[in-house]
């Protein structure tokens, strides 16, 4: 089985992104043949920053890295260093009706939000489209506001073989359950544009801090809190925790005598204490470029290697060759 999932380089990676996509694509790694890729084209919607886009890239890889990707079992690289996903998203584009991509609702909501558009924007399913079908990808685990654009890439694939004759493979979305949303700091779910992020390699005091910050209801210390599953901190506290430890922490506040801020003390530390051997190896990784460098470099041939053989597949099947 073919695994391939990708991940946007637009910011330092939080612990939604680690939850959501880093930690089920690593756990995949034992499960068959992973690609994963640093998805710096589609950065480029909304990023306007070349050096940071340069910082983010390498972060995202050093980051994955540290986490427990392991780069022998897994191919780890850069879309960039696959121009052929580029090619093969135009050659998807003229099969792909407009209304498809009017319907995505990542699009709609920005629109909605008033936020500025661009045809890389709208276009963008059209490209993950490209990404995933040049691997003959099976199976692509991504957190669920991403299945819309599976099911894109499913219609073109479908659109491309009826057209032009059996070419491509249709791949099925992965999603995992419970991972859907991790909540933020303001209990909505946890992403970079709402500012509610807490960073997997976050300064310590900083976060503490900002951990502290999170907003509850003004229920006293002593008050027992019935409702304790539905509590932000305690959401998280469920990803970072054990099963014990987890039961617990909502025991304590269903019982009352345990307050917020006992809460929240106990949600950084465990926190702290999940991320501490990754925090370890990113030291490591740190003080070792070339390795990351490398690691990106055989991961990049390794890809090119499928991608070229099947972008060449639909050149000849739509008669560019
Ligand atoms: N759109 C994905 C996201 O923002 C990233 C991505 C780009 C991706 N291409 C992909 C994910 C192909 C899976 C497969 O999260």
């Amino acid at each position: 089985m073919r695994i391939l999932s990708g991940i946007q380089p637009s910011g330092i990676l939080h612990v939604g992104n680690y939850f959501g996509m880093m930690k089920p694509s690593i756990e995949l790694q034992d499960q068959g043949e992973a690609y994963y890729f640093i998805a710096d084209y589609h950065s480029m919607t909304s990023l306007y920053d070349a050096d940071l886009r340069r910082e983010y890239t390498r972060q995202v890889a050093v980051d994955f890295l540290a986490c427990g990707l392991d780069p022998e079992k897994s191919v780890l690289f850069r879309q960039s260093d696959i121009p052929e996903h580029v090619e093969l998203s135009w050659i998807l584009s003229s099969v792909c009706p407009m209304g498809l991509l009017e319907r995505c609702h990542s699009y709609k909501d920005k629109i909605a939000k008033g936020l500025p558009t661009n045809h890389g924007l709208f276009a963008y399913p059209v490209l993950m489209a490209a990404d995933i079908l040049i691997y003959d990808a099976d199976s692509v685990p991504v957190g669920r506001d991403q299945k819309q654009h599976v099911e894109v890439t499913r219609d073109l694939a479908a659109k491309f073989n009826q057209t032009y004759g059996e070419t491509f493979k249709l791949p099925e979305p992965a999603i995992r359950e419970g991972v859907e949303a991790i909540p933020g700091l303001d209990g909505q779910k946890m992403s970079k544009s709402y500012n509610n992020t807490i960073d997997i390699f976050g300064d310590e005091k900083a976060t503490r801090k900002k951990v502290m910050s999170i907003v509850m209801d003004s229920r006293t210390r002593e008050e027992p809190k019935p409702d304790a599953e539905e509590n932000r901190a305690i959401q998280l506290i469920k990803h970072l925790a054990s099963d014990e430890d987890y039961a617990e922490e909502v025991e304590k506040l269903k019982a009352g005598g345990y307050g917020y801020g006992d809460l929240k003390k106990r949600l950084f530390e465990l926190y702290w204490e999940y991320f501490q051997r990754a925090r370890d190896r990113r030291a490591e990784l740190m003080d070792n470029q070339d390795y990351v460098d490398s690691v990106l470099k055989t991961g990049a041939q390794k890809a090119r290697s499928i991608a070229s053989q099947v972008n060449q597949r639909a050149r000849k099947a739509c008669g560019l060759e």
